[in-house]
């Protein structure tokens, strides 16, 4: 254990955790199932616990009280303490802090509001259909890559109006380049020079795409489509007159393309997962679909009365939160559920973690909907479900996640059938997304 240089209050319990080897601490044990590790952590050494990581110290906070402590009541004592990711997306949303992160949070805000999302509806439901259409008949297909060249093609259509054409391998390959950093990255600072290299090359692909798009819609404002670019561009702070400056623009972008995708596209090759573990729940959905939907295009009215179906994401998205795991860093001293801890110290919080306490979620390996049933959720406090985070850091893209998530899902089906091909029981993939494997693969019976 740390020594302390101040001696811990006398009513502060010690905290525990696993066993940790010099220099590399918990490492060891983590590399041979980093979620089963995790999942372990709870159970034996409390819902508040110590973690070393290589040489950094964490302190792992899964019990939902604690949880609800640090992330809603007490916010303003954890902020975010993001180098890395800052290094990428500068002062965009996930990654800025303090009044900045508020101003351009309460600028944003309202472009992710319900009724904002309904324009996009269509677009969700536009690409979906043209991808199962061009989905060849009875042929394994990639599901996580086919999610993923979905979303983003979503996401580039809402921001910007635009596929970005013959960019759209190049500018793939850079953002993938970003991804493989922070994988690299999570846990140790260290960069190889041959991957700094290819990763300066892809920031600098990335930025020269990002301003010559935003250069181009100032020049010729007067014409410029009503997306999420022109949105910010046009958008004004009300304490300064001010709107964003070309760096805010393309920090934002940059932030909303990296959260807006990848993160929808694992939820919705999960779903496909289970609803193919799950055939009397897929029956259900189909039901649904059929009374709801039909055979028409699903709009944003119809989201919200497929109950089922949301359900459906809502318990995938308990079982395979994307973003599994996330930090913050105390900034004075505070008292946790009992525990002391100290200015300084970085916490970590684990939605997948939360997500399978027994005494929460019991069974939490069996995939059942009805968890989510409406009035389930009173027998559980606030944070024992929070796949979008909680509090005023709580994911802004929610609802165009669950929206988009819901919608592609019922195109899909209404489509066809998804059958998993080869191995049964995929391990999930355990980077800053949680993802299923790259080689997960089903068949489309149209
Ligand atoms: C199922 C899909 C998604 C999941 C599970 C998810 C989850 C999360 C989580 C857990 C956080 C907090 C991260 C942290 O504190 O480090 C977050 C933040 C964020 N997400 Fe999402 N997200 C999803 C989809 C989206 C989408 C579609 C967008 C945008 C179009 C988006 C944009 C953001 C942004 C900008 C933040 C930072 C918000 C802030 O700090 O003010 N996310 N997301």
């Amino acid at each position: 254990m740390t020594t302390l240089a101040r001696p811990l209050p006398p009513t502060s319990k010690p905290i525990l955790g696993p066993r940790a080897y010099p220099l590399l601490g918990s490492l060891p044990q983590m590399r041979k199932d980093a979620l089963a590790f995790f999942r372990s952590i709870p159970a034996n050494y409390g819902g508040v616990a110590r973690l070393m990581l290589g040489p950094q110290n964490f302190v792992l906070v899964t019990d939902p009280i604690a949880v609800k402590h640090c992330l809603i009541d007490n916010n303003k004592n954890y902020p975010k303490n993001y180098e890395s990711t800052a290094q990428v997306f500068g002062e965009g949303l996930l990654s800025s802090n303090g009044d900045f992160w508020l101003r351009q949070r309460r600028i944003m805000q309202p472009a992710f509001h319900q009724r904002e999302i309904a324009n996009f509806a269509s677009v969700m439901v536009e690409h979906a259909q043209r991808m199962v259409a061009g989905w060849p008949a009875n042929t394994p297909l990639f599901v996580l890559k086919e999610m993923m060249q979905v979303t983003q093609t979503v996401i580039l259509q809402v921001m910007f109006s635009t596929n970005i054409g013959t960019r759209t391998a190049e500018m793939g390959m850079a953002f993938d380049e970003i991804v493989a950093h922070f994988n690299r990255n999570m846990f140790t600072p260290i960069q190889l020079p041959w991957a700094k290299k290819r990763f300066d090359r892809a920031i600098q692909q990335i930025d020269e795409f990002l301003y010559g798009l935003i250069a181009e819609r100032r020049q010729n404002l007067a014409n410029a489509p009503q997306d999420l670019l022109t949105t910010l561009l046009t958008a004004i702070d009300p304490d300064t007159g001010q709107g964003m400056s070309d760096k805010q623009l393309r920090d934002e972008m940059l932030t909303l393309y990296f959260a807006g995708h990848e993160t929808t596209a694992t939820t919705l090759a999960w779903t496909l997962y289970f609803l193919a573990q799950n055939p009397a729940v897929e029956a259900k959905v189909r039901e649904e679909i059929t009374m709801v939907v039909g055979n028409r295009s699903p709009t944003i009215e119809d989201w919200q009365k497929l109950g089922y179906t949301r359900r459906v994401i809502d318990e995938t998205l308990r079982m395979r939160s994307p973003a599994w795991m996330f930090t913050r860093i105390a900034k004075e001293d505070d008292m946790v559920n009992g525990y002391a801890i100290r200015k300084g110290q970085t916490m970590m919080f684990s939605p997948y973690v939360t997500h399978h306490l027994p005494e929460f979620w019991p069974e939490p390996d069996r995939f059942d909907p009805d968890r989510f049933l409406p009035g389930a959720d009173v027998a559980r406090p606030k944070a024992a479900y929070m796949p979008f985070s909680a509090g005023t850091r709580m994911c802004i893209g929610n609802i165009f996640a669950l929206v988009e998530s819901s919608l592609m899902l019922v195109t899909m089906l209404q489509a066809g059938k998804l059958i998993p091909v080869g191995n049964l029981s995929p391990k999930p993939h355990s980077g800053v997304i949680l993802r299923p494997p790259s080689d997960m693969q089903m068949r489309f019976l149209r």
